[in-house]
């Protein structure tokens, strides 16, 4: 199995991508690692240790990292992922266990450095632990197969016209990921918005009787999306699971390598990833202005219906 870490922010989504990273037997899930984003670091804790233990993963370790971006003050999104940011579904137990002794910075350090084989990263938050990883600890960067990392828009954004929730929360610690200097694939906001779950399918999962399945569904109810999201049967979004996806089934989404950049600038355009959609495939690296930019392989277009069959191929799995 391909050894992974997530950061996370959980958050609803970030709930179904450690559920599909848990049950994928093609995926070995070494740590968790948790940054303020959807709600306050302490709550992402929680909400981490409490997925893991209801996925029947109660031993993998958790890092809390950062409360806060490396710049700004800390934004949570609670009007999208409720008061205790898992939806307010309710029903889930109180975590038995606490956050690893070693904080997320640390914890990340050593399974990285520790990993047989180069560890793949899927950050589905605000990106301030792994800037803050890389540049406390430039050395693990030699076993990181990857990035995989869910953020960024190429078209529209989320929590400004122009910006994804997780590059705007932390600018600054995108722009360090940007430029780490191991391969990054950007599954930004276009394919995430894509991949939804049909609502005949979130019926069965709240239907089952394996816990775990049955959060999924919870949590896909909680995320109705178009094209009724107020009818009868309403589809739900997999959002970050995506992400983990694209580590499990690379094929799934189509990719161009092309020059990302993240607004730093105060005003409208902060936190926005502008993607040069014009510059040449093979192009190695583009200098404009005097600036070197990153390349990334950015997600344009995604199988949903293959992500969604493996989404619930996967947390339907009990054995
Ligand atoms: C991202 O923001 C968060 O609210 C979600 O969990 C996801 O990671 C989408 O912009
Ligand atoms: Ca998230």
């Amino acid at each position: 199995p391909v050894p992974v870490i997530i950061d996370c922010d959980t958050g609803v989504d970030d709930a179904l991508a450690l559920l599909l990273a848990v049950r994928h037997p093609g995926l070995d899930l070494r740590a968790v690692t948790c940054v303020a984003g959807n709600t306050d670091v302490d709550g992402v804790v929680r909400n981490t240790l409490t997925v893991l233990e209801v996925a029947g993963a109660g031993d993998v370790p958790v890092g809390r990292g950062a409360e806060r971006p490396l710049i700004e003050r800390a934004r949570s999104a609670r009007h999208v992922h409720g008061e205790d940011g898992m939806g307010d579904i309710g029903g889930l137990p109180v975590p038995r266990r606490a956050a690893a002794d070693v904080d997320a910075i640390a914890l990340l350090r050593r399974e990285i450095l520790a990993s047989p084989r180069p560890v793949t990263l899927i950050p589905t938050a605000p990106l301030t632990n792994i800037a803050l990883l890389l540049r406390t600890h430039p050395e693990v960067v030699r076993n990181i197969e990857r990035i995989v990392f869910m953020g960024g828009a190429v078209a529209t954004g989320n929590a400004t016209p122009v910006a994804e929730f997780n590059v705007w929360h932390d600018p600054e610690a995108a722009a360090v990921l940007l430029t780490a200097g191991v391969p990054i694939t950007m599954y930004g906001l276009d394919v995430f918005q894509r991949v939804v779950v049909p609502g005949a399918d979130i019926r069965r999962l709240r239907a089952s009787t394996d816990p775990g399945t049955r959060l999924a569904g919870e949590l896909l109810a909680h995320r109705p999306s178009a094209p009724d999201p107020d009818g009868d049967d309403p589809s739900g979004g997999l959002g970050d699971a995506g992400a983990v996806c694209a580590v499990i089934d690379p094929e799934g989404i189509g990719t161009r390598l092309l020059p990302v950049e993240v607004s730093l600038a105060p005003g409208p355009t902060r936190g926005q990833t502008i993607v040069d959609r014009r510059a040449r495939p093979g192009e190695a690296e583009i200098h404009e202005g005097g600036r070197q930019q990153a390349m990334v392989h950015v997600a344009l277009d995604v199988d949903v219906e293959r992500y969604v069959k493996l989404y619930l191929e996967t947390v339907e799995r009990t054995d």
